[in-house]
């Protein structure tokens, strides 16, 4: 542990063996993309069939990330594809998987109460000197945490889908979490391949503060009428020079994620403006109508209400 605190320097990276519980959308991403810079990987899950379906998409996501790094030497690439294979493991044992663990990171559903219960029992479990983060988009890590004895060796790293393809980390330092942990995570992800930012605990971190309430915004200048989908993207791409606009990244993300999101800030932080949910956005959700639909039936509001600019 002394040395882990004191010797480190972000071009040093300690950590090895790397286990990444959650199997779903992200935690897949990021258990290949730890294997793919020579982790050791073990990919834990609850759901055997969703490890299995994981070990597929990993498989051919490689062989598309081999046909573009050894374009040339095709049986370099199979040797990529092979060795990273060989270092993920799956499992459905959680307390199996970490006990060699220098990592653990979190990547299960945003619901609190199943976080606490995962890393109440995983402290118990895993050795002193493994650090834990979570992927959490909207939660506070503190709050994660604080069911652990173990505050210094935890903090968030949090990656960004499609996790293969996209370059952030947002490294997040608690007040509780060490110089040397933060140092470590640092230097694994730039070992991943990743470009990392630090940020301490704040609602959204970086990315998500400033992107949420944007999209937000988006849809409320929509239901008042002030400008049509189709223009308020146009305005943010030719204007502001944003790949895509508003819209079309709010339907990306998923109308239902984003709900969720500012739901929970609103919940947390009342007073703050910037959080308050669209009505129409609530509604929509509770419907079921996601992405376009949403669109759709905003197209269809009237026009002309435009003086209110809540
Ligand atoms: P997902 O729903 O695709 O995957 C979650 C997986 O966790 C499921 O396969 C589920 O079976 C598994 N799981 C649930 N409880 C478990 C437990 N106790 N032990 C082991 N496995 C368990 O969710 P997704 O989208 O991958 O999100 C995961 C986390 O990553 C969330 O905290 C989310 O806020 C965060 N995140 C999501 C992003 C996104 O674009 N979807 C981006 C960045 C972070």
């Amino acid at each position: 542990l002394l040395k882990r605190s004191f010797s480190t320097s972000p071009s040093m990276n300690l950590i090895k063996n790397i286990t990444v519980i959650g199997g779903g959308l992200m935690g897949s991403g990021i258990a290949q993309v730890a294997a793919q810079t020579g982790h050791n990987v073990n990919l834990v899950d609850l759901n055997i069939d969703i490890l299995k379906k994981t070990e597929s998409s990993i498989g051919a996501s490689l062989s598309r990330v081999a046909k573009k790094l050894y374009k040339d030497k095709p049986e370099d690439g199979e040797k990529f594809v092979q060795d990273t294979k060989n270092r993920l493991k799956t499992s459905t044992d959680v307390t199996a998987s970490v006990k060699d663990a220098d990592l653990v990171i979190e990547a299960i559903v945003e619901n609190m109460e199943v976080k606490h219960k995962l890393f109440k029992s995983l402290d118990e479990v895993a050795p002193a000197k493994t650090i834990f983060v979570s992927n959490t988009s909207s939660f506070s890590i503190t709050e994660i945490s604080s069911v652990t004895k173990r505050g210094d060796r935890f903090g968030g790293m949090h990656f960004f889908n499609p996790v293969p393809v996209m370059k952030l980390v947002e490294v997040i330092k608690t007040a509780n979490t060490s110089e040397g942990t933060h140092t470590e995570l640092l230097a694994c992800g730039k070992a991943m391949g990743k470009v990392c930012i630090t940020c301490k605990d704040t609602p959204g971190f970086v990315v998500n503060r400033l992107l949420v309430p944007y999209l937000l915004e988006a849809i409320k200048l929509l239901e008042r009428g002030d400008a049509s989908a189709k223009d308020i993207d146009t305005a943010m791409k030719l204007g502001a020079g944003y790949p895509m606009g508003p819209l079309e990244l709010a339907d990306y993300v998923g109308h239902d994620t984003t709900l969720a999101i500012i739901e929970g800030w609103y919940k947390r932080f009342p007073d703050n403006s910037l959080f308050k949910p669209s009505e129409s956005l609530k509604q929509l959700v509770k419907d079921g109508k996601l992405e376009k639909e949403l669109l759709e039936a905003l197209q269809h509001l009237p026009e002309d209400n435009s003086d209110n600019s809540n």
